[in-house]
């Protein structure tokens, strides 16, 4: 694929395939990282001349307009970010969008409305591509967050116009080519999170790529059952454990070792500071639940990064969101944070509740690279082709 480096842009409209998708309360925006990581590429297609018009999604209006799902919301924060004006376009395609463009003075930068107000989108209708492709000369994809969805934005228009990767999109495709695609090894897998069933497919691929495969969270519960563990009330889905076995057989014939807590932390209540005792994985007693790994998982995790060269870390190790079971993921994310900052790790993370956790530690900076996607980076790990990452070339 190309880059920003790779076309000429001065004089010319280029539409910018963004991830604004952001969390918001209200009408103020709750996490701008989304927006203020796609900064530098709308600044460096101004200092190329070029006139950057930023398409984009926001939540899942199922092709109809939805007014709490208007962009229009999101235009402050992004001209804060900026610290330019933004003209907005009320429909991503048509007369609105087209004046827009034309009201656009250089140097300010054009917003359309949700793409995904058109059922084309999702759908990814080509008459809504080739409306889109009329608008501009170049196509720019700095979405990666978004290009796990074959859509008109993030696919089709990719095939009409002159593509290239912005700079997000180019980040983001060097950090997991570094993580997993061709590592400095030994490489290790961190995978957490409630549910083995949501998992299955990142298991499966990862116990053939990764040389340790660190499982936690409710996830791990349903191993321990594969393993003939009894786990009381945790949560664990005892209908996966045949499936969970078959991950174990299949990671043992890859030389992928596999790494489930030693002790557990458990207790009689799901809830923040319910009282918990610290016991071996084996003994769980039948009325408690574990909600996080203990401190000797902890130490033993601690001393496998310290013999990787490369880690990619997707989920929590326990009950993240209530204290104290953020333990074990805040120590193990400490750990890698300063293997990372001494020289002698690389380390991804990304996924939904990841980054939440990693900045819980306080720790998310510290990573090599923390990537902006949920459902795109999970797909990318499970191995799939990116629709959107594919149309580039
Ligand atoms: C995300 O928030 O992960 C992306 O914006 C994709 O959103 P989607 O899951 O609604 O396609």
């Amino acid at each position: 694929w190309k880059t920003l480096d790779d076309v000429a842009m001065a004089g010319k409209t280029v539409l910018c395939r963004v991830d604004i998708n952001v969390p918001m309360d209200g009408d103020r925006v709750t996490d701008t990282t989304r927006i203020d990581k796609i900064v530098p590429t709308v600044e460096d297609i101004i200092a190329r001349g070029g006139k950057p018009v930023l398409l984009a999604h926001y939540d899942r209006p199922k092709g109809k307009v939805v007014p709490e799902m208007s962009l229009g919301r999101v235009k402050p924060a992004l001209e804060a970010a900026l610290g330019r004006k933004v003209v907005f376009g009320a429909d991503c395609v048509g007369e609105p969008a087209k004046a827009a463009i034309a009201a656009a003075a250089p140097g300010e930068v054009v917003l359309l409305e949700n793409t995904r107000f058109h059922a084309g989108e999702e759908k990814n209708d080509p008459a809504l591509a080739a409306e889109m492709a009329a608008l501009g000369d170049i196509y720019v994809n700095d979405a990666f967050s978004a290009a796990h969805r074959a859509h008109a934005s993030t696919e089709g228009l990719a095939r009409l116009l002159p593509a290239a990767a912005g700079r997000l999109m180019e980040a983001e495709l060097k950090a997991l080519e570094a993580a997993l695609g061709n590592p400095a090894r030994p490489v290790a897998a961190v995978v957490g999170g409630a549910k083995v069933s949501t998992k299955l497919e990142l298991l499966a691929n990862l116990v053939t790529k990764v040389d340790h495969l660190v499982i936690g969270g409710g996830m791990a519960n349903t191993f321990l059952v594969a393993k003939g563990i009894e786990v009381g009330k945790s949560l664990a889905e005892r209908d996966m454990a045949e499936t969970a076995q078959d991950i174990l057989e299949k990671a043992a014939k890859a030389g992928c070792q596999i790494h489930l807590p030693v002790d557990v932390v458990v207790a009689r209540e799901f809830k923040a500071h319910a009282p918990n005792e610290t016991v071996a994985a084996e003994a769980c007693p039948p009325d408690a639940m574990i909600l996080d790994a203990g401190p000797k998982t902890v130490l033993l995790l601690e001393a496998v990064f310290a013999n990787c060269r490369t880690l990619i870390w997707n989920g929590p190790l326990g009950a993240f969101e209530l204290a104290p079971f953020d333990a074990a993921t805040v120590a193990a994310a400490k750990a890698v944070a300063k293997l990372t900052q001494e020289g002698n790790l690389i380390s991804v993370a990304g996924g939904g509740d990841t980054v939440a956790a990693l900045n819980q530690a306080g720790v998310a900076e510290d990573f090599t690279f923390i990537s902006t996607a949920g459902g795109a980076f999970l797909e990318w790990m499970e191995g799939k082709v990116l629709p959107g990452v594919a149309a580039l070339g």
